[in-house]
């Protein structure tokens, strides 16, 4: 069945690594057959400084009634300071379509590329998942005389808790579908008893459904401090919204840092999204510098959510191997460029 996909590059180095990612599915289709449509959206900051249009009216019902899934590169661009484009287009996206699941793959491809002493590629391989619709992300708040000595900033941080069990409940049920062993929900419920305190009574409802699973809780400081300490010690995490934002970049950096780590935007049964972890960084885009990876990684885990699980192992296992044989990027140590990365891994499948 022809699945669609709806291309949204965005901005800085997310344009240079979708175009990467793209060459991979063109590639896909036209050698393996592969039933894929692609459709690509100009949204960005471009889009934005020349129209004052961010996401187009009715994007997100067409996106959801149209597209099989949605592939983005990163948002975010120093000419647009209030990041207006960036939270319409991508949260727009992830709260419009409540896709609740933020997974994200903390996996090693190659030894080499941990910072830490004599760990291997079995030790450091588990996922975080980040509740994606809640939490401080969810624009409640407001200033109160704004600008003057005695201003007042509000932020809210909401905790439903619909939102936290359905969050826990997909994380324990990956945990049961891979036979993953150990669990982990992290908050700050000592600091904050009113929301964590939610997330702490749902969670000792929700692990009594699965008694073959470990399941366990640790303050969200401790984790960051065990993740370095000693990652093999975690199969699944589970957070909120902010805490998983944080926890991903850290972890990002214990398997060869941002240019690998991918991510999905899932609500199951909808269309859902994916995209690198990683940000549109300024600071070397236009270069031919970014690593493709991340977002290379970003397709094969969308090509496995729409179904097609052997072409995206294969395509996992394309870009280990152009690791372990150094076809990289100068950020894990190469000399090859963005382009010459893609072209490489395209050619090898
Ligand atoms: P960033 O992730 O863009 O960059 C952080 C650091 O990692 C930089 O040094 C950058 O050069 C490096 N880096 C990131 N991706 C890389 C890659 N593929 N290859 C090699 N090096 C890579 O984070 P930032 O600098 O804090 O943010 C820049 C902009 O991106 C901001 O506007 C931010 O809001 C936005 N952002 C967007 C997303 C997204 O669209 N999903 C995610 C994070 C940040
Ligand atoms: C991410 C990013 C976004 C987030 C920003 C750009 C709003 O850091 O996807 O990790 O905080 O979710
Ligand atoms: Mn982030």
């Amino acid at each position: 069945m022809l699945k669609r996909i709806a291309i949204i590059p965005g901005d800085g180095i997310g344009i240079e690594v979708t175009r990467e990612a793209v060459r991979i599915l063109d590639t896909l289709r036209a050698k393996h057959a592969l039933p894929l449509e692609l459709v690509t959206f100009d949204w960005g900051a471009e889009k934005y400084l020349r129209e004052g249009v961010s996401l187009p009216a009715g994007a997100l019902e067409m996106l959801g009634r149209e597209f099989d899934a949605i592939l983005i590169g990163a948002l975010g661009d120093p000419r647009v300071p209030s990041n207006q484009h960036a939270v319409d287009i991508l949260l727009g996206i992830r709260f419009g379509l409540d896709l609740y699941v933020n997974q994200r793959p903390i996996k090693l491809f190659d030894a080499r590329h941990c910072p830490l002493k004599s760990r291997t590629e079995r030790e450091v391989n588990f996922v975080i998942f980040r509740e994606n619709t809640e939490g401080s992300y969810v624009r409640l708040g407001g200033s109160f005389k704004l600008g003057s000595e005695d201003e007042v900033a509000i932020q809210e941080d909401v905790n439903t808790r619909r939102g936290v069990e359905r969050i826990l409940v997909y994380a324990f049920e990956h945990a049961r579908r891979h036979r993953l062993k150990k669990l982990c929900m992290s908050d700050k419920s000592n600091a904050l008893p009113f929301g964590h305190g939610l997330w702490q009574r749902v969670f000792r409802e929700v692990r009594e459904r699965y008694p073959e699973i470990q399941s366990r809780h640790l303050y969200v400081d401790t984790l960051a401090m065990e993740m370095i300490r000693d990652p093999s010690q975690f199969d699944v995490i589970v957070t909120c919204n902010m805490f998983g934002d944080i926890l991903s970049d850290l972890g990002a950096q214990l398997v060869g840092g941002l240019g690998l780590t991918p991510s999905a935007n899932i609500h199951p049964g909808r269309t859902s999204m994916f995209e690198p972890v990683h940000g549109s960084a300024p600071n070397i885009a236009g270069r031919n510098l970014a690593n493709p990876m991340a977002a290379i990684l970003t397709t094969a885990m969308m090509l496995n959510h729409l179904g097609f699980a052997e072409v995206a192992n294969r395509l996992e296992s394309t870009v280990r191997e152009a690791i372990r044989r150094d076809m990289t990027t100068p950020d894990l140590g190469g000399s090859l460029g963005t382009r010459e990365v893609g072209e490489w891994i395209c050619t090898l499948l």
